[in-house]
């Protein structure tokens, strides 16, 4: 598709991915989320609400998210930025023993407009982790961006989960779930 373009600049995103296009991924199981991808990255407005790539593992969640920070980054440049949920949280762990540095990287992330976050709640969150987690996402929600994102676990499931009503309901209104089908590709 002419109007894509795709920036190499790829350093956050995993090397695998890091010349991949819309076109290297099979949509046979997934026909109509391709367009819905390229309607979201290619609109003039900040969108309304965000993505939320849900399902099974290996059905190529990482793959698109790498795909889609490759044109936002094309278009958007440094307003955009990727990052694993784990990775994320490990960070905020290490900083918070220096309040002015752990501020600065919550500001960072609250304050940045495309945000993708791969692999959201797929592992074992403590309550400080859901905490710091929680100031981003608030930080997010009162700056009017919202997220784009990963996850195993789908809206049903991000319900019932253990966090706190305040962060599920943000992440709820900032994002579109959008399942993607599949059997894992890795096996
Ligand atoms: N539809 C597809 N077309 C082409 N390759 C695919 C597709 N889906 C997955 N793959 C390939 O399968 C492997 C796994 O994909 P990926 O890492 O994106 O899965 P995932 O959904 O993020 O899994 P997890 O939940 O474990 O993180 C990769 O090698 C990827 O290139
Ligand atoms: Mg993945």
């Amino acid at each position: 598709m002419e109007i894509i373009k795709y920036s190499n600049y790829t350093i956050p995103i995993p090397n695998r991915y890091k010349n991949k296009t819309l076109e290297d991924y099979n949509w046979e199981e997934n026909k109509n989320l391709k367009n819905i991808i390229i309607n979201f990255v290619i609109q003039d407005n900040y969108p309304e609400k965000g993505i939320w790539l849900y399902g099974m593992v290996g059905v190529g969640k990482t793959f698109l998210l790498s795909v889609i920070y490759r044109i936002l980054r094309y278009i958007y440049g440094s307003d955009v930025e990727y990052i694993e949920f784990q990775n994320l949280l490990a960070s905020l762990r290490v900083l918070i023993k220096d309040a002015e540095k752990f501020e600065e990287v919550i500001n960072f992330y609250s304050s940045i407009p495309y945000l993708i976050v791969d692999d959201i709640f797929d592992e074992y969150c403590t309550e400080s982790d859901l905490k710091n987690f929680s100031r981003i996402v608030n930080g997010r929600y009162n700056n009017n961006y919202n997220l784009i994102c990963s996850s195993n676990v789908d809206k049903k499931g991000l319900l019932e989960t253990k966090s706190s009503m305040h962060l599920i309901s943000r992440l709820v209104g900032m994002c579109e779930f959008i399942q993607v089908n599949g059997k894992d590709n890795r096996i």
